[in-house]
């Protein structure tokens, strides 16, 4: 039996298929640490539990509109207002199941067979992933560690052509943990604020920052006209499983997205969804907790990476990774993640699971205990030191 050609287009997320490894190996009984998996080590908050179970006994289990309900795009537009300083409203929301359905949606609704994309690289895959699968074509603007995994409008300016159509910013940034500066929106938004180009901003750690407070491009003259704007409750609540996000976008763009999810899912699950009010509207103890939990943790791992002769690791603004570089080991990326996995018993990514240019890097997901960061870093320290012998 044959495959349609465009599955092979179509990209991956290699954590999943790491953690999948991984866990074959605990199955034999090896003892793995688990820093490849890009998810929360925390518990949902209390409040936002029972907000869905008072939902499920309240009836909301049943079929709703595809953009999702009126109260919870409301409530995402006035947090979005309140957080960000933006003047939205609800029908400019499309509640999802998890941010990513915004990133496919939002490129099959606008971008053309041909068009290009720039994409940050290394940059979450899905990106590129899906530039394809729609026909079109990824243009990378490469994070440099030299420059602090930050690019400028002069770099993205380099890259324009006729045939580009959208642009891709992802601050707090997964895998570097970089965060664009205020003045580089201001840079980037004066580049494209004439241009007919969108902008997808991914926006789903703006929670997760330890440095500088989080902008939306959106926010710059002229810019909320061509932004799609994309958070979510996966990261900033521990909910990845629960499935739930949103795209905030100009008003024209919303019926096409919708139409997409009527065409795939229907819309993010009814007693799901209603929890939004909650989560956003309430007590953010939990959220500021979590994120000082994540503070010390990116410290000891920071430390612990420089501290290995050959490796040096930038410390990041945001996010839960760190973004080692690896040059020293003189190991393919990808050679390194299996043989972490393999001889080390620790569960990371190549940073070509990014893009080609996270080659010469690893990354590591901090959303692990500290006793089992400090595990990592034994045994990470150890098998460099093994393959600096083998190399002398
Ligand atoms: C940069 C980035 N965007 C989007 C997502 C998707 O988030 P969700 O689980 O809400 O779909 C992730 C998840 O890892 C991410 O790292």
């Amino acid at each position: 039996m044959q495959f349609a050609e465009r599955m092979n287009l179509l990209g991956t997320e290699t954590a999943f298929e790491v953690l999948a490894k991984a866990r074959a190996l605990e199955a034999q009984g090896r003892s793995i640490v688990h820093l490849e998996i890009g998810e929360p080590d925390f518990d949902t908050p209390a409040a936002i539990r029972d907000a869905a179970i008072q939902a499920i006994h309240e009836g909301f289990t049943h079929y709703g509109p595809s953009p999702g309900m009126p109260e919870v795009r409301e409530a995402v537009a006035a947090h979005i207002a309140k957080d960000r300083g933006l003047k939205v409203t609800g029908d400019q929301v499309v509640v999802t199941p998890g941010g990513k359905p915004i990133i496919t949606f939002s490129i099959l609704a606008t971008v053309n067979p041909g068009d290009e994309v720039i994409v940050p690289n290394p940059g979450f895959p899905i990106y590129e992933s899906i530039v394809r699968f729609a026909g079109a074509k990824p243009v990378p603007v490469v994070l440099r560690e030299d420059r602090g995994f930050r690019f400028g409008a002069a770099d993205l300016e380099a890259l324009l052509t006729p045939k580009t159509k959208m642009v891709v910013l992802n601050s707090p940034h997964n895998p570097t943990g970089s965060m664009l500066e205020p003045k580089d929106l201001d840079e980037i938004a004066a580049l494209l604020r004439e241009r007919d180009i969108w902008v997808l901003s991914d926006e789903i750690y703006s929670k997760i920052l330890y440095e500088g407070t989080h902008q939306s491009i959106a926010t710059r003259p002229g810019m909320a006209e061509k932004t799609i704007l994309l958070d979510g409750f996966s990261k900033t609540y521990a909910m990845t499983g629960w499935r739930l996000g949103y795209g905030v976008m100009p008003t024209p763009l919303v019926k096409h997205v919708a139409r997409l999810a009527t065409n795939v899912y229907s819309h993010a699950t009814s007693f799901v969804q209603r929890v939004a009010p909650t989560a956003l509207g309430g007590k953010q103890d939990e959220v500021t907790a979590m994120v000082a939990e994540f503070r010390k943790r990116r410290a000891v791992f920071v430390k612990g990476l420089n501290a290995i002769p050959g490796v040096t690791c930038a410390m990041p603004a945001g996010a839960f990774y760190v973004f080692p570089n690896v040059q020293g080991l003189g190991m393919k990326s990808a050679d390194v993640e299996t043989a972490l996995l393999q001889e080390a018993g620790i569960a990371a990514l190549s940073g070509t699971a990014f893009g080609a240019h996270g080659e010469g890097y690893v990354r590591f997901s901090y959303a692990n205990s500290i006793e089992n960061i400090e595990e990592g870093l034994r045994r990470f320290e150890a098998f460099v030191q093994s393959h600096a012998r083998a190399a002398r």
